[in-house]
């Protein structure tokens, strides 16, 4: 029954179309919610070469995959990363390729990165306050990821789409500053209820509700609306401004999972194969990749691992386990 059409298909009928690459668990920052302070991050060489991924890539397109988002860690980090994006673009088949980033490098690389093709971006923000900056990423930056968002800008994407993590009590007074701050810029803010796969402790009360937000929104920020191209299947719920302020999401992971409409798989910096953010099993392509393993027998496993895919994380429950990587091996 596994990949009888040859599509990345599970057993509850969801088709996969949406791969995300992690190119590195470095990282320049140390956020709270998302990595510990000491980490000893993977060799050199156990990382997939560019080539390893596009063939990756090659591989996974003709089994429906079009849609890519680079993430890390830090993906800025990895050295040269626009000539993965222009190798990446030219597999037949990729119709969208899209980089998430904390934006500190940004500034010199948002250009080039547009040049070799790259057209979605969404950059990591959770204040505009430096103290609180740098308490949340355990390191300064600020003033570069500002300056990563208008190079952004500049360069020509759009839309500019900004991630803050939503948590109660540290960062939900930024919200009404966040907010004014991406209408002023003609940015897309999203606030992400924070999940429990960083490296702290997450317990269920420290998550600010998608309801929360737009309450706060509302009243000190303006009349929201549904988006009219609204997606429901889509992780973020879409919000338009009344008065033609812009567009808001919010990804309420915790409070309104998208599980039953998931779309994704993901491949690790270390060629590892996860078919869901909370996956307890991967597999290890890494070997198949660098032995220039036969297409067919990368692609049958790939179709097994989505094909086995559970239902969804189960946050909500008691039954929640968090997965033994934390974000930054990830990649969100
Ligand atoms: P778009 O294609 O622009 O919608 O990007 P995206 O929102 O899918 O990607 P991004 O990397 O900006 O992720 C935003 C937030 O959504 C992060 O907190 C991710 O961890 C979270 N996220 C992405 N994919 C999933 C997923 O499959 N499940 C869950 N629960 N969260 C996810
Ligand atoms: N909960 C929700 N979102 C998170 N991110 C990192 N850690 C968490 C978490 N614990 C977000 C980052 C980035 C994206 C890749 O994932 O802010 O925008
Ligand atoms: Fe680095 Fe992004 Fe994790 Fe922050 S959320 S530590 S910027 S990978």
């Amino acid at each position: 029954m596994v990949g009888a059409t040859g599509k990345l298909i599970d057993t509850y009928g969801r088709v996969h179309n949406n791969l995300r690459i992690s190119v590195t668990d470095r990282c320049n920052l140390r956020c709270t919610y998302c990595m510990p302070e000491e980490v000893v991050f993977m060799d050199k060489h156990e990382l997939l070469s560019f080539e390893e991924i596009t063939r990756f890539v090659a591989i996974a397109a003709p089994l429906g995959i079009d849609k890519i988002r680079l993430t890390g860690g830090e993906p800025l980090l990895r050295r040269d990363l626009p000539r993965l994006v222009a190798m990446i673009c030219a597999v037949p088949g990729i119709k969208d390729v899209g980089l998430t980033t904390n934006g500190i490098l940004l500034a010199h690389q948002a250009q080039p990165l547009f040049d070799a093709g790259l057209r979605r971006i969404n950059i990591s923000l959770d204040t505009l306050d430096p103290d609180r900056f740098r308490q949340l990423a355990r390191r300064d930056g600020l003033d570069k990821v500002l300056e990563g968002i208008h190079a952004a800008k500049k360069a020509g994407f759009n839309p500019v789409k900004i991630n803050a993590v939503s948590i109660r009590g540290v960062t939900e007074h930024e919200v009404v500053p966040l907010a004014n701050f991406a209408r002023l810029h003609r940015l897309e803010m999203r606030f992400i209820e924070y999940m429990p796969i960083g490296a702290d402790h997450w317990e269920r009360d420290k998550v600010y509700f998608a309801h929360e937000i737009l309450d706060q929104l509302e009243q000190h920020v303006g009349p929201l609306m549904p988006a009219q191209d609204y997606d429901p299947k889509a992780p973020a719920m879409d919000f338009d401004y009344v008065d033609g302020g812009g567009r808001v999401g919010i990804i309420a992971s915790v409070s309104r999972p998208f599980c039953m409409s998931c779309n994704r798989v993901r491949l690790t910096a270390d060629g590892k194969v996860r078919n869901c953010l909370f996956a307890l099993d991967e597999i290890d392509l890494k070997p198949l990749l660098r032995d220039d393993a036969p297409v067919e027998e990368i692609a049958a496993l790939v179709r097994a691992n989505v094909w086995a895919k559970w239902e969804g994380h189960e946050i909500n429950t008691a039954r929640v386990v968090k997965p033994e990587r934390t974000m930054h091996t990830i990649g969100g």
